[in-house]
């Protein structure tokens, strides 16, 4: 296989190449536990649109059978007989995989390599200061830190089905918890560093996490976060039996409560590297993952062993384009689910080189991404929209004196890419000779859902394009619930039928987990999601149409500020909005409401900006704050959101009927004092 200089063209259509579907492996029947003789599939996901759509239909019309065949390129301990028993029916939503089977997550992602790529990089750790050496970690130094790091935790007391916290910069670190929890069979839920110390103590309480794993400091663009002093805030609000293990990073000072504080450097010195590896069941959680909904607290996502590894390798490796030897790099934050699946869990199941980015795109300049792809000889490189905007406002400069020659395939995540931004990745970055994979998500789909496949698919800049295996796009009329089957649609995107990456509930609280994804439109699963499918049969994700806003490619809920913004005392009522943004996708807009007694003020503003800050942390930072003498109300007291939504995009011309509202004038003082005119 060519590892260099491809022969796409971008916009291409079907170039002939072949998409072998994944060599059959020999794996029927009971194997010996001790086995991990398997070679990781790596070759052969070169695809072409006859294949691409072979393999499609192949995976609808027969959905057992394609996964039967597909669920073996991860090793069983226990082969699974039974495939597929899923239902989005709204009184019975149950979903299943490979149910009777029983693996290990973490011997899937580092043993069965150990054989054939032992000494392979596993991972390449870029630190956040350009001037500190990255470090190349191969596939058997991950194994001796992943069971050192279960040693560790199982010594803490940790035991299968227990649930870790993880609250980490992007250090190798991170990778080796979550593969240690793995190996024991515990259930880990990342935190994002970013979070305050209030989301964070929630999450602890939620998942009744016992241990919670962090750093001294996180160092990101040249500044230090006070990790381990976010942890203890935290901890005044959780169980005192919670500890907290602590990974060296800065080595800076910090306060340290014995009994309940350990580092993990002393506990590590005597661990061995060899830990025994728990047999769990495919539906056995892997991880929680906590995500925005458009009202109350944020859900735990749960993900499961089985599935989600398949789903996330195959996806991995087919979006991709993956191949041997390649250097992958993801430049999620672990803390998301686009680091969970694409830096971790996906290239790793695959025996992929994958690389851990400590830092940001700006430092210690606007070249660092395309710095970091020069230095490691990146092949594909996948990063969100927002990041793409930020860049192409600096000088091209920073991109051409580096050399990108290695890229083969781009790709972008978390929110629709606008054409500019896609044209300027394209030409700038990808010379025009890189396919863009613009790959539509969720935190709870586990894996991309609709996204091209290099060389299979017709790129269209700001379309996801076509549905990945197994996946069944469907566009419903918003207001009948009914399918829309014309090719050319435009409505609510649903999914008809599952895939193995999906959540399988919502942490605690499975009738949430129905009543948010499978009551709106019954039968189906809703993604919040508004779509087009053009002619082509293409789909072209819109944006959300529920009070889950997108800034900067992360998912807020509208509710989420304002109940922090109503827990100021100078603050009687709050309803948040996005509106359009340059860089972020999304700002958030507010309108606040102030108790009787309290003076609207330039400090005021900038106080509750630095209030919400703290209370969810820097990406909840309000960018606009308009003071609301009243909000626009029916009579039976509910926010009219559509108008708010409208003065916030400067649309006041058309903000429909307002004649249901309980008292029409607050409109006019809204628009009249709007922060966009
Ligand atoms: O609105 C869609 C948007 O991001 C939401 C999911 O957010 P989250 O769970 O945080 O996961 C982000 C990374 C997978 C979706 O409901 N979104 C994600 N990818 C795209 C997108 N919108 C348009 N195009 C995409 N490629």
């Amino acid at each position: 296989m060519p590892s260099h200089s491809p022969p796409w063209a971008v916009n291409a259509e079907g170039v002939p190449r072949s998409l072998s579907p994944p060599p059959k492996q020999e794996r029927e029947g009971e194997m010996p536990k001790d086995i991990h003789n398997t070679p990781p599939l790596l070759a052969g996901a070169h695809a072409d649109t006859e294949t691409y759509n072979a393999m499609y239909e192949a995976s609808i019309s027969d959905p057992e059978g394609f996964w039967a065949e597909h669920g073996k390129r991860i090793d069983w301990i226990k082969p699974f007989t039974k495939v597929k028993d899923t239902s989005f029916a709204h009184d019975d939503v149950h979903v299943k995989w490979f149910e009777d089977g029983t693996l290990n997550v973490a011997e899937n992602c580092i043993d069965r390599h150990l054989a054939t790529r032992g000494d392979q990089t596993a991972i390449i750790f870029e630190p956040d200061d350009p001037n500190e050496p990255a470090q190349n970690i191969t596939y058997q130094q991950l194994s001796d830190e992943v069971g050192k790091f279960a040693n560790v935790l199982k010594d803490l007391g940790v035991k299968q089905g227990d649930r870790v916290v993880l609250y980490l910069p992007m250090i190798p670190a991170a990778a080796y918890a979550m593969l240690a929890c793995a190996r024991l069979g515990a259930v880990h839920s990342v935190v994002f560093a970013g979070f305050s110390p209030d989301a964070l103590a929630s999450r602890i309480n939620d998942s009744g996490a016992k241990i919670v794993i962090t750093s001294d400091g996180a160092p990101r663009g040249g500044r230090v976060t006070d990790l381990k002093g976010n942890v203890d805030k935290a901890l005044l609000h959780c169980d005192d039996h919670v500890k907290c293990l602590v990974v060296k990073r800065t080595g800076q000072q910090v306060t340290w409560q014995e009994n309940r504080d350990i580092w993990y450097d002393e506990m590590a010195a005597s661990a061995s590297t060899f830990c025994h590896a728990a047999e769990v069941g495919a539906e056995d959680p892997l991880f929680i993952l906590y995500t925005s909904g458009s009202t109350g607290k944020p859900k735990g996502v749960v993900h499961t062993s089985g599935g989600y590894l398949v789903y996330a390798g195959m996806t991995h490796q087919y979006t991709f384009d993956y191949q041997e030897n390649d250097v992958f790099w993801c430049t999620a934050d672990v803390g998301w689910v686009t680091g969970h699946s694409y830096i971790v869990y996906g290239p790793l199941v695959n025996g992929a080189t994958t690389v851990m980015f400590e830092g940001v795109p700006t430092y210690p300049d606007a070249g660092r991404f395309w710095a970091v792809c020069e230095k490691h000889k990146v092949n594909q490189f996948y990063t969100a929209p927002t990041a793409i905007r930020l860049l192409m406002g600096q000088s091209d400069d920073f991109v051409t004196k580096y050399d990108l020659s290695d890229l083969k395939v781009l790709g972008s995540v978390g929110e629709p890419i606008n054409p500019e931004a896609w044209n300027w990745y394209n030409e700038v970055v990808g010379k025009g000779k890189c396919p863009i994979v613009d790959t539509f998500w969720q935190t709870e789909t586990g894996g991309h859902l609709i996204t091209a496949l290099p060389g299979a698919t017709k790129l269209k800049p700001g379309a996801a394009t076509k549905p990945f295996f197994g996946v069944q796009p469907v566009i419903l009329d918003p207001q009948s619930g009914e399918e829309i089957t014309t090719v050319e649609a435009e409505g609510v995107l649903c999914m008809k039928d599952a895939w193995p990456g999906i959540m399988r509930t919502l942490w605690g609280d499975a009738d949430r987990f129905v009543s948010a994804y499978f009551a709106d439109y019954k039968g189906y699963y809703f993604t919040g999601d508004g779509c087009r499918r053009d002619a082509d049969g293409d789909y072209w994700i819109t944006g959300r149409v529920d009070d889950v806003i997108n800034v900067s490619g992360h998912r807020m809920g509208t509710a989420e500020v304002e109940s922090a913004l109503v827990a100021h005392e100078k603050v009687a009522e709050a309803a948040v909005v996005g509106y359009p943004h340059e860089l972020k996708g999304q700002g958030i807009y507010c309108y606040v409401t102030l108790m009787s007694d309290a003076d609207p003020s330039d400090e005021l503003v900038k106080e509750l900006q630095a209030w919400v800050r703290k209370e969810i942390g820097p990406i909840a930072k309000p960018d606009v704050i308009q003071w609301a003498p009243g909000l626009p109300k029916t009579r039976s007291g509910k926010i009219m959101r559509r108008i708010l939504r409208k003065i916030a995009e400067n649309e006041v011309d058309g903000l429909g009927d307002t004649s249901t509202l309980a008292d029409p004038s607050v409109v006019d003082d809204l628009i009249a004092n709007r922060a966009v005119k």
